[in-house]
């Protein structure tokens, strides 16, 4: 417990702002891999992807309840080891509406629904480079999910963003998001469509001056990054304008940074890569080839 106490000390949220409080899937902790600690204030989100003792439970609710500056309103445990990822209290309630509160941004979470909460609190790298981006650009979401990327890029001036997902219910998340920042709906649509089928489709509402590949790890046959990142990185040139850029985020463990880089050589040679972004302190990744990162790429 003491490596988790003082990596919860180290990240004390500011103001108000969600924050990761511990980041064992990073594997920087031994004996911690298993483990993710966010806070969305009032809540806490303690995340498990193998069993533990009913007793360190009971230890971990104790020191959370400590260590807070605002002790929380809630601690929720999400069992990712059990089949549909059941959630269920440790501690206090569940208040309506909770949401994750970052750079001044919020974003409408769904605890209990789902595996995914509705937000991908180590993306904060994407959504600020994106927001710092944006500015009178048009913009193409893929795998859109809750469009996050798509607020952060319309606080930062964008003109226009078009969000893609198969997940329609994802989507509807996505257009409340927009609402809850006070963000004119006009400026962007929702296409709840699956990917490979939808390129003659996006061509007619291209072409766009920046795209967001942010695909999941692997996903059945829809997404599996070996077999889909080369048949989407060859079609992005029709989508996009001559000096057009490619936000390509990957946080998979079956495929390098490395290997992304290579299929973007081989495959849009005409692309340069601008910079490689990974996320922040507050998610410390052992092998950086494997962790979270976001490739800015812009064509010559
Ligand atoms: C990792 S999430 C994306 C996270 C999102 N960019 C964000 O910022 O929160 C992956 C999303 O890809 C969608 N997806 C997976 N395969 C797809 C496909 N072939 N076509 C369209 N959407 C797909 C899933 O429905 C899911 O919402």
């Amino acid at each position: 417990m003491d490596i988790i106490a003082r990596e919860i000390l180290r990240h004390l949220p500011k103001a108000g702002e969600s924050r990761r409080l511990f980041h064992g899937r990073g594997h920087c902790f031994a004996g911690f891999n298993d483990l993710v600690i966010d806070y969305y204030p009032p809540i806490v989100l303690v995340i498990l992807y193998r069993e533990r003792p009913q007793d360190w439970l009971i230890e971990l609710t104790e020191l959370l309840m400590a260590a807070l500056p605002l002790a929380p309103e809630g601690i929720v445990l999400q069992e990712r080891f059990r089949s549909g990822a059941p959630s269920r209290l440790l501690q206090g309630i569940l208040p309506d509406d909770v949401e994750a509160n970052e750079d001044g941004l919020r974003y409408r979470l769904r605890l209990g629904d789902a595996q995914n909460v509705g937000f991908f609190p180590d993306m904060a790298v994407g959504r600020r480079l994106l927001r710092e981006n944006a500015k009178d650009k048009r913009i193409l979401n893929l795998f859109a999910y809750s469009c996050s990327f798509s607020v952060a890029a319309l606080v930062g001036g964008a003109e226009q963003v078009v969000n893609l997902d198969m997940n329609r219910g994802a989507l509807e998340l996505g257009r409340l998001n927009h609402r809850i920042n006070h963000i004119d709906l006009r400026r962007t649509s929702f296409l709840p469509m699956e990917l490979f089928r939808s390129f003659g489709r996006l061509r007619r509402c291209g072409p766009f001056d920046l795209i967001v590949c942010d695909p999941p790890a692997s996903q059945g046959k829809s997404f599996t990054a070996e077999r889909h990142w080369p048949k989407l990185i060859r079609r992005l040139p029709e989508l996009l304008t001559p000096h057009g850029e490619v936000l390509a985020c990957l946080s998979t463990p079956t495929m390098t940074i490395t290997q992304l880089r290579q299929m973007f050589t081989e495959l849009l040679p005409t692309a340069r890569l601008v910079e490689r972004h990974t996320p922040d302190e507050d998610f410390p990744e052992a092998d950086i080839e494997r962790g979270t990162s976001v490739l800015h790429y812009r064509l010559n």
